[in-house]
C-alpha cells in the first residue's frame, strides 16, 4: 500500500490544514481572479489546498493517484454537484478534460519527472489559463522523516530548475516565496510558481 494510502484517514492535521489555507490565499491573491473558473487540482489529496478556491470555481475537479486520499476528498464533497474527483496517475496516462485554472500542491516533489506532467498539464489548459504550482524550495533532503518511504523524489526545485520547465515548456513564469516552515531547527521555503 502507498504512503498515502496509509495516511489518508489521518491526513487533515491542524498544522496541515493551517498552511494550505495561508498556501492558497497566497496564491489567490497572485492569481486575483475576475470571474468563476473550470478548475483542477492535481495531487489533490484530501482536498486540503483545492478546496479553499471553492468560492472562485465553476467546477473542480480533484486528480490523485491514491485511493485513500480521494475517499477523505470525496467523502467532504459529496453533496457538492460542482465538485468531482478522478483517480489517476498523471505519469503514466493523460488528461482528458480541459480547465481555466490547475492548481498543484506539495504534490510535484512525488513526481519521477515532473516537467513531463507540466508539459501535461499545459496541454489541458484553455487559452489564456494558468497553472499555480506550490511546492518545496531546494532543501537538503530533511524536510521529510523518510524520503524513500514517503515517495519523496526531489528535495524541493530551485527557482532555476523551475524557470528552466518554463522555458521548455514555451510558458512564462511568476515566481515568489509564500510561506516558511519552521522544523528540525531549520527554516524551509514554499513557493508559488504560476505559469501561463
Ligand atoms: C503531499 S500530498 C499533497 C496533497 C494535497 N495537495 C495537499 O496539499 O494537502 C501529494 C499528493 O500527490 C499525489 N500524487 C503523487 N504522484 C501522483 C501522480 N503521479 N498522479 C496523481 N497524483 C499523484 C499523492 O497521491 C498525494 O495525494
Amino acid at each position: 500500500m502507498s504512503h498515502f494510502n496509509k495516511v489518508a484517514n489521518e491526513w487533515d492535521s491542524e498544522g496541515k490544514t493551517k498552511m494550505m489555507q495561508k498556501l492558497a490565499s497566497e496564491t489567490l491573491k497572485k492569481l486575483a481572479l475576475s470571474s468563476k473558473v473550470d478548475m483542477m487540482d492535481f495531487g489533490c489529496g484530501t482536498g486540503l489546498f483545492g478546496l479553499e478556491f471553492i468560492e472562485y470555481a465553476k467546477s473542480l475537479k480533484g486528480i490523485d493517484v491514491s485511493a485513500g486520499m480521494l475517499e477523505v476528498f470525496d467523502r467532504k464533497t459529496d453533496q457538492q454537484t460542482e465538485i468531482s474527483s478522478l483517480k489517476l496517475d498523471l505519469e503514466a496516462n493523460e488528461l482528458e478534460d480541459t480547465f481555466d485554472l490547475i492548481v498543484s500542491s506539495m504534490a510535484f516533489h512525488h513526481l519521477n519527472t515532473p516537467l513531463q506532467v507540466l508539459l501535461k498539464l499545459k496541454k489541458a489548459l484553455r487559452a489564456g489559463g494558468k497553472i499555480a504550482i506550490v511546492d518545496l524550495n531546494e532543501e537538503d533532503g530533511s524536510f521529510h522523516p523518510d524520503n524513500e518511504g514517503m515517495g519523496v523524489k526531489h528535495f524541493g526545485f530551485s527557482q532555476a530548475e523551475l524557470s528552466l520547465w518554463a522555458n521548455k515548456a514555451g510558458l512564462s513564469i511568476e515566481h515568489s516565496f509564500i510561506n516558511n516552515i519552521a522544523k528540525n531547527g531549520k527554516e524551509y521555503k514554499q513557493f508559488l510558481a504560476i505559469y501561463s
